[in-house]
């Protein structure tokens, strides 16, 4: 009942294609439709068009044709045409962003992308407000043009893309070309990212996860290593082992290793990669459980950063590895009060089959330490339903034993446009993953709370002295009403701020 084994880049959304394409420019001259950003004036509601540059005489030109039009903005973008151009006006919304600015831009974008679904002009000129990042307004228009439409039926489905502009024009914009080609980059970064995220969980299981990351290893010329259920045995990584036990898909963990300028440094990436958490023998409730098909969102987030990375070149190496496995519950799942030796040597009792992502991590991040020996260290993943509690969907939690490394991520992700906030990880619940009968127990007793950091904690106890931190991605990683964001599906979160701690390293 798998879906039919074709190649898994004949699904990807056809605007992974067209941005590999489209060009890039940064004319001071329009060309084709022009998308232009209006402002509406708090008190008057007076639309103004703040696009400075566009050539003055045009631009008010512009201002009479939507003052006749009548158009307020609340209708939606207006389109008028003005000396033989045509003109997209759409607010750009003034929506109060948490200090990363570039997500205003880019959620212009996404709106702007919206109407342009069925433009057929063969160039688009983008003309941004005053202080407007056009790169990032093209950000948003890709991360909008995107439509997971390659699980339906082939026959009828029609190349959205073929109609999308060859070209795109930020008009008087000042990025150089290196600039416009990591933007570009990302795009499609993001675009791997989400795909891996929607796909459905028969479709992307741990051995599908293991392929993509091999075929785009190849691509970019990426030393690739996957470890099956085998060498994982082998190596006596029955942390990891034991969640897939449930599964009849073998778990794979995978290694990307990109290189960087200064090769005598590494940055290491880790990401959580559960095709599916059912929850194992501690099951799920069966309302919504589908969602658990983006448990993979660390995983794929890292995905992602191969490939970006892999484009820019990073100032250091960067390993990307994922723990791909899936969660279920069968007559060979772990039970709850099983323990198990996990690689680092600590023995671990299982009481819950459901936090089972930190039982992944636990060996591949004890591993990625001891054989990569990372100058720093950071993993993403949907860890814990807590943190969507406790900071619900705009930012996601990070937390390290190391003041300086959480400060370091911080800063470098909002500049990503990835905003973090940091919860502490207190000394005094270490104590708390500890176990009566084994050295860990993978769940804290039900009066300590804090289930979000007992996550960190209990992550902390296997990267050794290695600068590390931790991201919960879960109130991020889909569906998030967040500014900046598609509405709904993946959002690719942590792939910026995981390619923003490898980018600014070693500066
Ligand atoms: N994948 C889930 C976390 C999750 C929950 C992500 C909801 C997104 C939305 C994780 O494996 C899990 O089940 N965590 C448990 C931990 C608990 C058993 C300590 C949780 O959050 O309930
Ligand atoms: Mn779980
Ligand atoms: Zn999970």
């Amino acid at each position: 009942h798998a879906l039919s084994k074709e190649n898994w880049r004949d699904l990807l959304p056809g605007v992974f294609g067209w941005l590999e394409k489209v060009q890039l420019t940064t004319d001071s001259t329009p060309a084709g439709t022009v998308v232009v950003a209006a402002e509406i004036k708090d008190k008057t509601n007076d639309v103004l068009i703040d696009a400075p540059n566009l050539e003055a005489q045009f631009r008010s030109k512009l201002s009479d044709a939507v003052a006749k039009a009548g158009w307020s903005g609340k209708s939606g973008p207006l389109t008028v045409v003005v000396d033989n151009t045509v003109c997209v006006v759409a607010v750009a919304d003034k929506v109060d962003v948490c200090g990363a600015p570039k997500r205003r831009d880019r959620k212009f974008g996404l709106d702007v992308a919206r109407v342009l679904r069925d433009c057929t002009a063969d160039a688009l000129t983008l003309a941004g407000f005053k202080d407007a990042n056009l790169a990032e307004v093209f950000d948003g228009l890709a991360m909008g043009l995107y439509d997971l439409d390659g699980f339906k039926d082939h026959a009828n489905r029609k190349d959205a893309v073929a109609d999308f502009p060859k070209k795109i024009v930020l008009l008087g914009a000042k990025h150089g070309k290196d600039e416009l080609e990591g933007y570009r980059a990302m795009a499609r970064a993001v675009v791997v990212t989400r795909f891996v995220q929607d796909a459905p969980p028969n479709y992307l299981n741990p051995l599908m996860f293991a392929e993509i990351s091999t075929d785009i290893s190849k691509e970019l010329g990426h030393k690739c290593t996957i470890l099956g259920k085998e060498e994982l045995e082998k190596l006596g990584m029955h942390s990891m082992l034991s969640v897939a036990d449930g599964g009849k898909t073998e778990p794979r963990l995978i290694f990307m290793e990109v290189a960087g300028e200064d090769t005598s440094k590494t940055v290491a990436l880790v990401g959580k990669g559960l095709t599916f958490d059912a929850g194992g023998t501690s099951l799920k409730p069966s309302a919504g459980m589908d969602e658990m098909k983006y448990d993979m969102s660390g995983g794929a987030a890292v995905l992602g950063a191969a490939y970006f990375l892999g484009k820019v070149k990073p100032p250091t190496n960067v390993v990307c590895v994922i723990g791909a496995s899936e969660n279920m519950a069968d007559g060979n799942a772990t039970k709850p009060g099983d323990i198990v030796k996990s690689y680092s040597g600590k023995t671990i009792e299982i009481l819950n089959t459901d936090a089972e992502g930190r039982l992944v991590l636990a060996d591949a991040l004890a591993y990625t330490a001891e054989k990569y020996k990372p100058e720093l260290m950071v993993d993403a993943a949907t860890l814990t339903g807590a943190v969507l509690h406790g900071l619900g969907t705009v930012g996601a939690a990070v937390m390290s034993f190391d003041q300086d490394t959480a400060s370091y991520l911080i800063k470098a992700s909002e500049a990503f446009g990835e905003p973090l906030w940091q919860l502490p990880l207190w000394n005094e619940l270490k104590k708390e993953v500890k176990s009566e009968v084994a050295d860990l127990r993978n769940i804290a007793k039900p009066n300590v709370k804090a289930g979000t950091i007992i996550g960190g904690v209990f992550l902390a106890e296997f990267v050794g002295d290695t600068k590390w931190a931790h991201l919960d991605i879960a109130g991020t990683a889909w569906s998030s009403l967040a500014h900046g964001y598609p509405a709904s599906g993946g959002t690719a979160f942590g792939l910026r701020a995981m390619a923003a701690a490898c980018m600014n390293f070693n500066k």
